[in-house]
């Protein structure tokens, strides 16, 4: 049984704009898909279907079951979503609550929901922000904060849209260094195809609405005239390779 199964998902906004035509796809356990495409190909509206922010026709089913038959808790616990735009993520006066929020929501102490939340803010390069006001951060901060309100939950699947948009390099790279060490199954939406090589074991190209290639990620990103095809490029290695 795979750990995320999505099949058939069909999603129009609610003004009329198409953004899901029929997407079918898999995720085991531990794998991570990078899902890349187009501006408007759809990753963002299908990442919301995969902890029931969005309902679309067809089925989402996680551990075999069905995402409306999930309590809404136990599902975001589960499946942890970190929004594009971060600003989606953040509500309370300080960083620290926001981090701690998911925790205590899960039942922690407020102790082990502190521990957690210190902890997580320092893996993402952010423990100086503790006391900060969310909305005051510049947006690299803020997407650094937006990381770890999700990683202190520890969710089994990790859900990330454009995990790096914003970063300075060095903050980039740590980014993606904590990614490849954490053992949890993740699905990444980004434009960052280096990231994507690096950290996805398999790449699906969405445009359309629908899943144009699935399979190995290094396959894939190798194959110059798939990308192309579909709005992308890999960067040219220095050295000009
Ligand atoms: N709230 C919304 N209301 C109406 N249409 C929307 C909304 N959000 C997205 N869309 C539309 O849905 C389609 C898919 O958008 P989506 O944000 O999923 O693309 P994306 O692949 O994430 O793009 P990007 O690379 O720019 O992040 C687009 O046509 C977009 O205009
Ligand atoms: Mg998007």
């Amino acid at each position: 049984m795979s750990l995320i199964a999505i099949h058939d998902l069909r999603f129009t906004w609610p003004d009329g704009t198409p953004a899901l035509a029929g997407v079918s796809l898999t995720v085991e356990e531990g794998r991570s898909l990078g899902l890349i495409g187009r501006n408007g190909a759809g990753k963002s509206t299908l990442l919301l279907h995969l902890n029931g922010i969005l309902h679309g026709s067809g089925a989402v089913r996680v551990q075999g079951r069905p995402v409306e038959d999930w309590p809404a808790d136990e599902l975001r616990a589960t499946v942890g979503l970190v929004f594009e735009d971060p600003e989606d993520q953040l509500f309370m006066p300080t960083v620290l609550e926001d981090v701690c929020f998911g925790p205590l929501n899960q039942g922690l102490a407020p102790d082990a929901a502190r521990d957690r939340a210190l902890a997580a803010l320092a893996s993402v390069g952010a423990a100086g922000l503790a006391g900060r006001a969310p909305h005051h951060l510049s947006t690299g901060q803020m997407r650094r904060v937006a990381l770890a309100t999700v990683l202190a939950m520890q969710p089994r699947v990790l859900v990330i849209d454009e995990p790096v948009m914003a970063l300075d390099p060095e903050g980039r790279e740590e980014v993606i260094a904590l990614l490849a060490g954490l053992p949890q199954t993740k699905i990444i939406a980004s434009h960052d195809l280096e990231m994507v090589l690096a950290l996805c074991d398999d790449v699906a190209i969405l445009d359309g609405g629908r899943v144009h290639a699935h399979g190995p990620a290094r396959e894939l990103l190798a194959d110059d005239a798939l990308l192309r095809a579909h709005g992308l490029r890999m960067p040219a290695s220095p050295g000009g390779g």
